[in-house]
């Protein structure tokens, strides 16, 4: 891809722009700063999208000088940039970081912090507005927020705004508790709890997508449609995360929060370009909107797994209790099958077929629509070979829609399922963490997720962990590198409907 030029970027620069700011960002030594925030910082920076003047101060444990902690910022920018990264305004970009080592439990590293932020901006002549990115160990959420509060760095002449990574607790009662910490130094609208998965482009252009088409806007009719299936699969295991994932799961990691804003993304339907409010608002209602799994329906709409030893792109691999860091009687889930309900109006009656989990053939994240077949063909007309209509947006690795309908094959006269797909031209896409940090910058939280909506998500699934907790729906498994466990086959032969 060929960026810009940087000597035209002051020219360029638009409404597009967020105003002049610091990014502090807590955990800037860690693995998401180097693979995912740096590198979005930087695209942002050659797509003339950051503020004319702004400073980057990192933060993290380990001494580093500017210098050092500049060159580490470049070689994540080589390393994992979606393009090619110019030496051409590169050195006015890096020269715009700085570094602090940091202890988040000492008030005299707030102290430090807070004049380096100041002098930076008197530097700069930039205002005081101040966002904080934290990717830190959750126990250290509550420590940050509340220094900052007492440390007076929070209390700025411009905006500030703080930047959550997940996990946002690990059950209702810490998520709540986690929130009323925050919620003593920010306010709701300054707190952005970031999940990528809003930040994936198709995710983000869903709305507009089938607004802009009427086509695609009339098969959004419940009349038609027979089910919703969202399938997030991975071929990658725990990989070094056990002592996290050990505890997540499947259900806390993607489920609590990846899947149920693609319910809730997915099940939005509106008439209109909407404000940010009437989409929070419109997600908020589905949420509650969304049935309990309750104890009797445990069994028959729950599917819990783990995976066993497989072969995954022809290399054998362990089972999950086999792989490092995880006790070997582990009954962790790492993939989760679920049919759900939206008891509203529009998607009464209309099953929401969910399946995410690691180690699974391919990697895909995507929604496909199944639509009914129609009720009466000619009576004594009987055509063999109908599959049902399909429309799949595929949301990653590669974006697409396609829709799949019935063709007659004139060689044997019998019909066969045919698809049609369209992608999009660009193959260097923005990648999640730029568009949502560019969001952030400019104010707009549209795209990350609200308190209510967390809350109710960690409502929904409360009910789920205590039955794990309690073992009260079985764990089946699963060989890695298949397409999941076959109770999650019968889950939908129940209702005699297919994953797709
Ligand atoms: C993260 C989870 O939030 O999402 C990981 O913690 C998972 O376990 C990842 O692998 C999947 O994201 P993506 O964008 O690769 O589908």
């Amino acid at each position: 891809m060929q960026f810009n030029n940087f000597s035209s970027q002051t020219e360029e620069h638009s409404e597009r722009n967020a105003q002049g700011m610091t990014v502090v960002l807590f955990g800037a030594t860690g693995d998401l700063a180097k693979r995912k925030l740096f590198p979005a910082l930087y695209n942002l920076y050659v797509e003339n999208k950051m503020p004319k003047a702004f400073s980057v101060i990192g933060l993290g444990r380990t001494p580093y000088t500017d210098d050092v902690f500049q060159t580490k910022v470049e070689q994540s920018l080589r390393t994992y940039s979606r393009g090619n990264v110019e030496d051409e305004g590169l050195q006015p970009f890096l020269n715009s970081f700085r570094y602090c080592t940091f202890d988040a439990t000492e008030i005299t590293s707030y102290k430090k912090l807070n004049e380096l932020i100041g002098q930076r901006e008197r530097e700069l002549a930039i205002p005081e507005n101040r966002l904080f990115y934290l990717s830190v160990a959750p126990s250290l959420i509550d420590v940050i927020t509340s220094n900052l509060n007492t440390s007076g760095i929070i209390q700025t002449s411009g905006w500030k705004r703080l930047i959550v990574e997940k996990p946002f607790g690990s059950d209702l009662a810490s998520a709540r508790d986690l929130n009323e910490k925050l919620r003593t130094a920010f306010h709701e609208d300054e707190i952005y709890r970031i999940d990528h998965y809003l930040g994936k482009p198709m995710v983000q252009n869903l709305e507009t997508l089938i607004l802009v088409n009427p086509v695609l806007d009339s098969l959004f009719n419940h009349k038609l449609i027979a089910n919703v299936q969202i399938t997030a699969s991975e071929t990658v295991g725990v990989e070094t995360r056990a002592p996290y994932y050990d505890k997540a799961g499947a259900i806390r990691d993607m489920v609590q929060n990846h899947m149920l804003q693609l319910v809730m993304m997915t099940a939005l339907h509106l008439p209109k370009k909407a404000q940010p409010e009437e989409i929070r608002t419109k997600k908020v209602e589905i949420m509650e909107a969304l049935r309990p799994i309750h104890e009797e329906n445990l069994q028959t709409d729950l599917i819990r797994a783990q995976y066993d030893k497989g072969e995954i792109f022809g290399i054998d691999v362990p089972a999950y209790r086999e792989e490092p860091g995880v006790p070997n009687s582990s009954m962790n889930d790492t993939y989760i099958a679920a049919r759900l309900f939206i008891d509203n109006e529009f998607w009464k009656g209309i099953p929401f077929y969910i399946r995410t989990g690691k180690r699974l053939d391919k990697k895909s994240t995507r929604i496909v629509f199944e639509f009914k077949e129609r009720p009466t063909l000619m009576e004594d007309y009987h055509p063999e070979g109908l599959a049902p209509n399909l429309l799949i947006l595929e949301i990653s690795p590669n974006e697409s829609i396609s829709l799949q309908v019935n063709m007659k094959d004139p060689s044997t006269n019998r019909f066969q399922p045919s698809t049609i797909t369209f992608t999009t031209n660009s193959s260097n896409q923005p990648e999640a963490y730029e568009l949502l940090l560019h969001d952030a910058m400019l104010g707009n939280a549209t795209f990350f997720a609200n308190w209510k909506e967390v809350e109710l998500s960690w409502q929904w699934i409360q009910p789920l962990l205590e039955a794990f907790e309690e073992n009260r729906l079985p764990l089946v498994s699963y060989a890695a590198g298949s397409t999941g466990p076959k109770e999650a086959k019968q889950l939908l032969a129940k209702d005699h409907v297919n994953w797709w």
